[in-house]
């Protein structure tokens, strides 16, 4: 593939900390359950599962928020969940319940027999619509590659489910931290040959999405959470023809570990609601970007109350670059559409007068 920066790439600059005229905007989910669109795609190829693993539907609803709103960025259509599917693990989606795994690993000799996949092999239906929906952007904005931390992976492997309080997990971290750390080893390793493999596939940047390490202690997240982020980061392709790969993590609930997180390598940090972004800028300092922090439940509101709350999170932030407007998690499936619409245009137009 040939290099060219996109032709809107104020997203690649903010990660970057250079200069932007505004500040770009994505959001996480961003092609969901809030759009009757999507809903309908989804229901054509059957279940959310089917529309994952079809690299047509992938890229027909990875558009659709691009086609309702003029955001900065694509992020590849997918789940978190696609990697321990390719070590064998059976993901299901039982309607209304979230993800379900048929083996979870409940075993030593299961988590002994672990093995990293080959993206090429078991994941080819992923960098397929990786590449898909790089050409059908035509350069217009920047594609985002993403995957899930090792530890939140390692908790829907290991518990089986989401919606519980990792005792599993948990009870493996203090009574067998080996059997854990094998386990995280092997999803560092899948993570960093998927996070490749996505960029050699036109992935222009990338977010590692770290769910549930905010459910750890201090010491814990550093040691099962935190370093395995950071050999990943020191694993990754940095640079794609000639244009710099920005890798963005994103703890949630790790808002009392800005100061490590931003010292792994990543060039931006993704913030959850819970911080202050102006608090938080000064403490990473110029050392990383920063992605967030609206919270999401402030699109139940109508689009006035959507400006003034986003009008403060800008306002937080402060003047100049490095800084990516987001929610500070996915949205939700009872949004209002037209509430997105007020969010960008006014995120577009006020940030304007500080750039
Ligand atoms: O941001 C985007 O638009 C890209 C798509 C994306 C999805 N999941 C699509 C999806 C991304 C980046 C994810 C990541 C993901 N998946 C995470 C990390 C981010 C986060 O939200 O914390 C996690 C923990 C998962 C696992 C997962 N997938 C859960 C817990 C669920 C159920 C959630 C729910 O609201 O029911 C999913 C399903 C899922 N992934 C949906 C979408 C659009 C809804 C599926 C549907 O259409 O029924």
């Amino acid at each position: 593939m040939t290099a060219a920066r996109p032709r809107n790439d104020t997203l690649l600059r903010a990660l970057l900390r250079q200069p932007v005229p505004y500040t770009p905007i994505w959001i996480m989910r961003q092609a969901g359950r809030y759009l009757p669109e999507y809903n309908a795609t989804r229901a054509r190829a059957g279940s959310f599962l089917d529309l994952c693993k079809s690299p047509d539907f992938c890229t027909e609803v990875t558009l659709q928020p691009l086609a309702r709103y003029p955001l900065d960025a694509a992020i590849l259509f997918s789940d978190i969940l696609t990697i321990p599917d390719a070590m064998g693990l059976g993901l299901r989606f039982a309607e209304g319940e979230g993800p379900r795994f048929e083996r979870p690993l409940r075993d030593e000799w299961e988590i002994n027999d672990l093995s990293a996949p080959d993206p090429h092999d078991h994941l080819r239906y992923v960098l397929d619509a990786v590449s898909q929906i790089r050409k059908a952007l035509d350069g217009s904005v920047p594609l985002i590659g993403f995957s899930g931390s090792p530890f939140t992976l390692a908790c829907y492997m290991i518990e089986g489910r989401g919606g519980t309080e990792f005792e599993r997990v948990k009870t493996m971290l203090y009574a067998r931290p080996d059997l854990l750390h094998k386990v995280l080893a092997v999803n560092a390793q899948a993570v960093t040959a998927y996070l490749n493999a996505q960029v050699e596939a036109g992935a222009q940047t990338l977010m590692i999405f770290d769910t549930w390490g905010g459910a750890l202690s201090a010491a814990a997240y550093r040691e099962f959470s935190l370093d395995y982020m950071q050999r990943i980061v020191a694993g990754l392709i940095r640079e794609r023809d000639g244009q710099r790969v920005p890798v963005v993590v994103f703890t949630k609930g790790g808002g009392l570990w800005l100061e490590a997180m931003a010292d792994i390598g990543a060039d931006a940090l993704g913030l959850d609601w819970t911080v202050d972004l102006g608090e938080a800028r000064r403490r990473v300092g110029d050392r990383v970007a920063l992605q967030g922090n609206l919270d999401p439940s402030v699109l139940f509101a109508g689009p006035e109350v959507v400006r003034r709350e986003a009008g403060k999170v800008l306002q937080s932030f402060g003047s100049g670059t490095g800084h990516v407007f987001n929610l500070g998690h996915g949205i939700s499936r009872f949004t209002p559409p037209e509430n997105v619409t007020a969010l960008v245009d006014s995120v577009h137009t006020e940030s304007r007068a500080r750039h």
